[in-house]
């Protein structure tokens, strides 16, 4: 049987390309896509959303959620996805509607109607999980697993310490990380390791279908801010990494740690405290990757995109 799963996310280049990857699974059934804030505004990734999947020749309900963050003033990551989010591929304009339902509202319909079930997988600001946790406290019992791109075992992205999908809403993750789910962690430390290097996206562009196109164009204008900002070989596929994993568990190594967000104003607001050591002995509430098999990770996304 499928693995039930729910995908939040902010499309954005790496979230499109981890929608493409699921939408091309059958092992993974994904009962709808709900939409927050983060890369661009609401109105754009709930669009971006939209334009994929028309894109990949799919229909799946698409919720629109948060427009901001709970507490803190929205940020947005323009300067690595471009205005539209999207920016590189010419995307079909979408037939599909959203949903009237907002997405925390949707979150806990399907985790009461199927309990133990369905699997998180948050991939842009936590705004809409950590909504959906308050609005109905009974689900977080009832969620066996969340798998989450954001944080770091170590640096930062939007600030020396912080990550951008932590930074852009700490106090959701807050939430979330002391909610008693069980969290997979994949931070800065592990998708750095995933890089869209030339040699392989070459390998996409050799797919030649209209999917794959879409995919190189992404990868090429997602490398500019790597080039610039890290001189990194290519963009490094951050999202992705959850999608793979559910598919191919073996691809990460993961380590059990506590892992807490500051929230305190100063330098190291939204950082994703790593007890990796196990010095606090506070309970161990995420499996955080800490290693990827990248050669591996490529040939599960080239052969995935190669279903389109
Ligand atoms: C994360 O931030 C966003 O820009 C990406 O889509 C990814 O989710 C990486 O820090
Ligand atoms: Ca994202």
């Amino acid at each position: 049987m499928a693995q039930k799963i729910i995908i939040d996310n902010d499309p954005g280049h790496d979230d499109a390309i981890n929608l493409l990857l699921a939408l091309a699974s059958g092992e993974l059934e994904l009962l709808g896509i709900t939409c927050v804030h983060g890369n661009v505004g609401l109105d754009r990734t709930t669009l971006n959303t939209l334009k994929i999947l028309e894109l990949a020749g799919k229909n799946v309900s698409v919720y629109a959620g948060a427009d901001r963050p709970l507490l803190r003033d929205p940020i947005n990551a323009e300067s690595v996805h471009g205005k539209s989010g999207l920016e590189g591929p010419v995307l079909p304009n979408p037939t599909l509607a959203l949903k009237s339902q907002r997405a925390a509202e949707f979150i806990v319909q399907s985790v009461l109607e199927y309990p133990n079930e369905v699997i998180l997988v948050p991939t842009g600001p936590l705004t809409n999980i950590a909504l959906a946790l308050r609005l109905e406290p009974k689900i977080a019992p009832l969620i066996p697993q969340m798998v989450i791109m954001g944080g770091s075992t170590d640096f930062g992205n939007f600030s020396p310490a912080a990550e951008f999908n932590i930074l852009a809403d700490p106090h959701a993750a807050s939430i979330v990380f002391s909610s008693g789910v069980p969290i997979v962690m994949f931070g800065l430390n592990v998708t750095h390791q995933v890089l869209a290097t030339p040699a392989r996206v070459d390998k996409f562009r050799q797919l030649g279908s209209k999917v794959a196109e879409a995919v190189v164009s992404l990868l090429e204008f997602f490398k500019l801010s790597y080039e610039k900002r890290y001189q990194f070989a290519g963009p490094a596929l951050h999202d992705p990494c959850t999608v793979a994993y559910l598919l191919r568990p073996e691809l990460f190594k993961l380590r059990e740690m506590n892992v807490e967000i500051e929230l305190g104003a100063g330098p190291s607001f939204g950082q994703t405290v790593c007890d990796v050591w196990g010095v606090t002995g506070k309970v161990k509430n995420a499996r955080v990757a800490i290693e990827a098999d990248a050669d591996g990770f490529f040939e599960l996304l080239l052969e995935r995109v190669g279903r389109y």
